[in-house]
């Protein structure tokens, strides 16, 4: 087995080269294949997509999607865009067919299907059919110990949430008068003027973007009335505090326009929104990212923008070229914001 040398784009067949890497190697692989009969790509028969049947193609991915899983270290993370396509006049479901195949080989636990939600799909003809609009991105892990960084996936929505949190100086007030009405003890009215002016003071320091105050007799119990812990200290205290964070619901879709970056002669890039984000959320500073179909280099440029190293692999020296290109004149905000 070689060495691996990373920070570089390795020009040749996939297969072949993930092959000489060895076992345990990478943090990270995020990449997107070929799909099934939509484009060339210049490559004749050694390159994927191009087969007869959609079950030669699965062989194909699976092949290498297994190289990937042995390359990839015990806690780390193998990320697979796949599109699908209209067979015959009906969905032939491609993606989840390989999502399917990959799980039966049983090397791997499937922890998210990340739907990308399209901003500007393409539009189409067909007037009996909805327009496709969503990807999946499937994460698969080899082990439970796998790197996963919620905080910092989609941290700037978080930031942005938390930049809109209130600094007038009525926030809470309202409270009070509801505190000094409530048929509440002297004691518990103390305590929860103390501990509103405690929540007022979090809100102005940004701890909390905001707050909410339940108090017994003027607001209604939680849903069912359960005995849950917020319940009972409405019913033995007097009140509740419930404090908002700001952070966004971390969901599994996210919204990106399909790239139209005018000066990338390659067709099928993938949005460097999303894979940026799923580096911080797979890996940390100073890992290996690899992308196996490499094409203009998206996975490669996010990685070295995010302090990663990368290895890239790609068949057609065109792209293996168009890649060092970008990778040269990186501009992250630029990429980013296009
Ligand atoms: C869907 S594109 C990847 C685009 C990439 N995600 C981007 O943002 O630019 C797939 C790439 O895989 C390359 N490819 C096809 N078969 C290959 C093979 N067997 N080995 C290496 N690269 C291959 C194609 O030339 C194409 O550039």
């Amino acid at each position: 087995m070689n060495e691996i040398i990373k920070n570089k784009i390795i020009c040749g067949e996939s297969l072949e080269e993930l092959k000489s890497m060895p076992s345990g190697s990478v943090d990270l692989v995020i990449t997107s294949p070929p799909y099934f009969q939509q484009r060339n790509y210049g490559n004749g028969s050694l390159g994927i997509g191009n087969e007869v049947t959609e079950n030669e193609y699965l062989d194909n991915v699976l092949a290498i999607f297994m190289q990937c899983v042995r390359v990839t270290k015990s806690t780390g993370a193998i990320v697979f865009n796949l599109g699908d396509k209209y067979i015959d006049g009906g969905l032939s479901l491609l993606p989840f067919k390989f999502a399917i195949r990959a799980l039966e080989r049983k090397k791997v636990f499937l922890i998210n299907q990340i739907t990308w939600s399209k901003l500007n799909p393409t539009p189409r003809q067909d007037k009996r059919k909805l327009i496709q609009a969503t990807e999946p991105f499937f994460i698969f892990v080899k082990s439970k110990k796998y790197h996963f960084d919620l905080e910092n996936y989609l941290k700037h929505l978080d930031d942005f949430n938390k930049k809109k949190r209130s600094t007038s100086n009525k926030v809470g007030q309202k409270y009070f008068e509801l505190i000094d009405n409530a048929e509440l003890t002297e004691k518990e009215k103390d305590h929860a003027k103390r501990d509103l002016n405690e929540a007022i003071q979090k809100v102005h320091s940004g701890t909390i973007v905001s707050f909410r105050m339940k108090i017994r007799g003027i607001h209604k119990l939680a849903y069912g009335g359960q005995d849950g812990g917020r319940n009972n200290q409405i019913r033995n205290n007097g009140f509740s505090i419930i404090n908002i964070l700001g952070n966004k619901l971390k969901k599994d879709v996210i919204e990106s326009p399909v790239e139209i970056t005018k000066n990338n002669r390659h067709p099928a890039v993938y949005p460097i929104y999303i894979v940026q984000e799923l580096i911080k959320l797979l890996s940390k500073e100073g890992d290996t990212v690899l992308d196996p179909f490499c094409g203009s280099g998206t996975t490669c440029l996010a990685a070295k923008n995010l302090h990663r190293d990368y290895i890239g692999i790609e068949i057609n020296p065109d792209y293996v070229e168009l890649t060092n290109e970008r990778l040269r004149k990186t501009d992250y905000a630029q990429e980013l914001f296009v």
